[in-house]
């Protein structure tokens, strides 16, 4: 009963949420104005999920990930996922970056369709119009600093080495790094090691940028320092962000923050400070745990 009246609240949530998006979107995504009528977005939407289910195993043990996303981010954005553990964050995350099938739903990234696109398609998509960060760096300790940020061009195919080295120059002198093009990671503290993964999601002038709790490894005045280059590289490049995150620090930065629950947004927040972040996560788990109870 509790548990069905708090599923209902998440559902009638996310409907808000839907009209609060209808608001800022037309039915394409292609044009939308703001309330005074002006254009707010221009172009296409970098990411739009309809409809996006997810579900795990058969019959009695089915796992309901996703039970339903809707949404579309505009370019120039920079969205912070959060929910209490087993919400769907992670399932989300790999679904609009084209990392995981949904059972169900459509996903378009930068305008194009990628729902039913081939593994080889997929991966050509990935490479060269969307850039990854994660909490783990994932720099090849081989490569040195420079290499690892032109890895992305390189698979892409894109750019002649002269141009490379000048774009990883100009990235690298962006996220603080002047000069460390030749160190290897192994020579560069953990912060210095996720302005790299900074600058390697940036190399190719993405569509997307999606980030697993990049600031989850490092300590707090070094990811105010990561979260600072992520919210400059939308502010003066444009860039697009989708970041998953614990941290109601973290999500400050972003301008808007979703709040998934049960597979579904329950809730959302325009930019907040941490502590009112903070306030509406407790807020979220609470009733569902009074829920439960009853
Ligand atoms: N490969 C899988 N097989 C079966 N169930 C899965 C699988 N991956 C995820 N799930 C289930 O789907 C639900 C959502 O998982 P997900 O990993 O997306 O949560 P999350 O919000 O990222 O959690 P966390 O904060 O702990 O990382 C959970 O109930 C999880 O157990
Ligand atoms: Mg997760």
């Amino acid at each position: 009963m509790g548990l069905r009246r708090s599923r209902r609240r998440r559902e009638s949530a996310q409907a808000a949420y839907e009209g609060a998006g209808r608001a800022a979107y037309d039915d394409t995504g292609r044009t939308a104005y703001d309330d005074t009528g002006r254009t707010a977005y221009e172009g296409t939407a970098a990411v739009e999920l309809r409809g996006v289910r997810r579900e795990y195993g058969r019959g009695a043990a089915t796992v309901h990930a996703l039970r339903g996303i809707d949404l579309s981010l505009p370019r120039g954005s920079f969205t912070a996922v959060m929910g209490p553990s087993g919400s769907g964050k992670s399932t989300f995350l790999q679904c609009a970056a084209g990392l995981d099938v949904p059972t169900a739903g459509s996903v378009r990234l930068g305008g194009t369709e990628i729902t039913g696109m081939n593994e080889n398609a997929l991966t050509e998509l990935r490479r060269s119009r969307l850039g990854f960060v994660f909490q783990a760096f994932n720099l090849l300790p081989s490569l040195t600093v420079e290499q690892n940020v032109l890895l992305p061009m390189r698979l892409a195919g894109g750019g002649s080495a002269r141009q490379g080295r000048d774009r990883a120059a100009d990235l690298l002198a962006r996220v603080g790094l002047e000069g460390k093009g030749r160190r290897r990671p192994a020579e560069l503290s953990g912060g210095q090691q996720q302005r790299v993964a900074i600058a390697r999601a940036l190399v190719t002038r993405p569509d997307v940028v999606f980030a697993d709790e990049p600031t989850g490894a490092l300590d707090t005045t070094t990811a105010a320092e990561v979260l600072g280059l992520l919210r400059s590289a939308v502010d003066t490049l444009g860039a697009t962000i989708v970041m998953v995150t614990h941290d109601p620090a973290a999500a400050a930065s972003a301008d808007q923050v979703l709040f998934l629950a049960d597979g579904l947004i329950a809730d959302r927040l325009p930019r907040s400070s941490a502590a009112t972040v903070a306030a509406r996560m407790t807020a979220l788990t609470a009733p569902a745990y009074a829920g439960a109870a009853a």
